[in-house]
């Protein structure tokens, strides 16, 4: 059977910036499928703000690290949907770690980008196959401005998510072809769960203060652009890294500035 609205599989869509964008999909007509590891409750309250919203959803679990769960859920998508119009690469399968090279221990550094290439490479295989069959089809990837920063702390985040980006630009040339868009997102620092350790009082002043609209980003930034390249009418944007940093880099020291 085939599922009147377009389909949505958005990966770790428990909290964060995930949750935020399976809900502005839901509010766009996706049917939309929640994603999470280990987070059931958390899902299940993304699900019903989805349908609170006039929307449907689907909560399901898979480890997309695992690639036997990444296809027994394209499997089960497939089964109860018939289609998958858009992926939504976005689950933080790993918390990098943030020591400087002199202390960073190769398990943390290749742990980590094993972590977040392992998170996108099963999926996209597996949805591709089924992209290729409808002949259409939309991928994001939710990166990081980390790719295009060094300094303190950054080493092992900004690597994996530079071979995240770089992974995004090639399957959007192999997907170009069958009718397939695919493109990245590159936040910088949001508010959510995965930097509640780290993100202080101070740390948050300092981050807004850099940014020209002197302010942090939230997760429903990050998912207005995704629901807007989600959108009918983006047709001829592929292979596109969008910033979502308030402004960050514009300033002096940011990547504009070096160009
Ligand atoms: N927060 C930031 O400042 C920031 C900045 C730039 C980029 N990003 C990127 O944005 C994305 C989302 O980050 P976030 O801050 O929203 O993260 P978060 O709050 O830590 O949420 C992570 C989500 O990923 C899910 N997840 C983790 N491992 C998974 C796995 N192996 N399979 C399926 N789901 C898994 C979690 O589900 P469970 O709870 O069920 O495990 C949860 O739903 C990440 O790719 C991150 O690198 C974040």
């Amino acid at each position: 059977m085939s599922s009147p609205r377009p389909v949505a599989l958005v990966t770790g869509a428990s909290r964060g910036i995930g949750s935020a964008t399976a809900r502005e999909l839901g509010r766009r007509g996706y049917h939309v499928i929640v994603n999470y590891r280990a987070s059931a409750e958390a899902a299940q309250a993304t699900v019903a703000a989805i349908a609170a919203g006039g929307g449907t959803a689907t909560a399901m679990a898979a480890d997309v690290c695992d690639q036997a769960q990444v296809q027994a859920l394209a499997d089960a998508v497939a089964a109860d949907c018939g289609r998958i119009d858009l992926l939504v690469c976005n689950a933080n399968t790993r918390q990098p770690s943030f020591a400087p090279l002199e202390s960073l221990a190769w398990d943390e550094f290749i742990g980590k980008v094993t972590a977040e290439l392992a998170g996108v490479f099963f999926i996209t295989k597996r949805v591709l196959e089924v992209m290729r069959r409808q002949g259409h089809g939309q991928i994001i990837y939710i990166s990081s401005t980390a790719a295009d920063y060094a300094g303190p702390g950054r080493l092992c985040q900004s690597t994996a998510k530079t071979a995240l980006s770089t992974f995004g630009r090639h399957v959007a040339a192999e997907a170009g072809p069958h009718g397939i868009t695919v493109n990245t997102i590159a936040p910088g620092a949001v508010r959510t769960e995965a930097l509640a350790g780290v993100l202080t009082p101070e740390r948050e002043g300092h981050l807004a203060g850099k940014s020209v609209l002197g302010r942090m980003v939230e997760p429903s930034d990050v998912a207005a652009v995704a629901g807007m390249l989600a959108s009918d009418t983006m047709r001829a944007v592929t292979g596109a890294v969008i910033r979502v940093d308030a402004g960050y880099g514009v300033l002096e020291g940011g990547p504009s500035s070096r160009a």
